[in-house]
């Protein structure tokens, strides 16, 4: 049964754009696979928690010597790892936030990226993902415009994602942009619209048959 791993990640709530368009992805995955179990997360109201020194000692302790705060926290992170690894599907809706992604999908990533469950290195020192076998698509709203702009290396979203994401073994990523969207409503809607076209045009594509 497909599984579809769907987070919002934008901390403007229902004001986002990247949530709007990231919807219809998932409607249309959803058309496609009636059957499809989707974990949905809103991060930006959940507010993973940022990891600490208590939280990495806690990763290097024993389950059972752990304490009450720093075993929930490991349970937590846990959780969320095999969301991640259950899923055949990862949508990610990303608001930029100072050029880069919002805190709560950092926490997230920071959860989610651990030795032996996400990535390995071997013994030359070569990292290997672990959460292979997925896709990904990625919506990304952005205030301004950075692709194919002399800005777009100040567009530390897209790179960082596609790094992240293929660390962990993530390397079928699509990425929609949906930007300019400070330049006034009209603009913002347009910039929406086509979004939302292309969000479904990836969501239906290798999933029709
Ligand atoms: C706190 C904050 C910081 C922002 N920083 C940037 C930025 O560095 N560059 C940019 O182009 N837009 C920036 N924006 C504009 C957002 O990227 C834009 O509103 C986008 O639509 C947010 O995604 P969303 O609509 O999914 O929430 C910022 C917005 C906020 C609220």
């Amino acid at each position: 049964m497909t599984k579809i791993l769907y987070l919002k990640s934008s901390p403007r709530g229902d004001a986002s754009y990247s949530t709007r368009v990231a919807d219809h992805a998932i409607a249309e995955l959803r058309q496609a696979h009636p059957g499809a179990e989707t974990v949905e997360r809103d991060l930006g109201r959940e507010k993973p928690f940022h990891i600490d020194a208590d939280y990495l000692k806690a990763l290097g302790t024993p389950e059972g010597e752990r304490n009450g705060e720093a075993r929930a926290r490991v349970a937590h992170a846990d959780a969320l790892i095999d969301e991640l690894l259950a899923a055949d599907t990862v949508v990610i809706s990303v608001a930029m936030i100072n050029f880069a992604i919002p805190s709560t999908l950092k926490s997230w990533i920071d959860q989610v990226a651990r030795a032996g469950r996400t990535f390995r290195y071997d013994e030359k020192g070569q990292p290997h993902g672990l959460a292979t076998g997925k896709r990904v698509i990625l919506v990304q709203a952005h205030g301004g415009r950075y692709c194919n702009t002399q800005a777009q290396s100040i567009d530390f979203v897209t790179p960082y994602l596609r790094h992240m994401l293929g660390f962990m073994g993530m390397t079928d990523v699509e990425v929609v942009h949906v930007e300019g969207t400070i330049f006034g409503e009209e603009v913002a809607e347009k910039a929406v619209i086509a979004g939302i076209e292309r969000a479904r045009g990836h969501a239906s594509v290798r999933h029709a048959a």
